[in-house]
């Protein structure tokens, strides 16, 4: 299981579970204050994710 280091923090997370384990954890995935985003369908190109 691959370690993800993000913003301070470490943690595990599953293959295809990233933008989850992300937000589980509290990590930002925008690049921006964007307030509107597609939440995580790759429409919007604001995360970083
Ligand atoms: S939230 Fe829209 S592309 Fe990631």
């Amino acid at each position: 299981m691959p370690t993800i280091i993000a913003q301070g923090k470490v943690f595990d997370c599953p293959i295809g579970a990233m933008r989850p384990v992300l937000l589980q954890h509290e990590i930002d995935l925008h690049n921006s204050d964007n307030v509107i985003n597609c939440r995580g369908r790759g429409t919007c190109e604001t995360c970083a994710v």
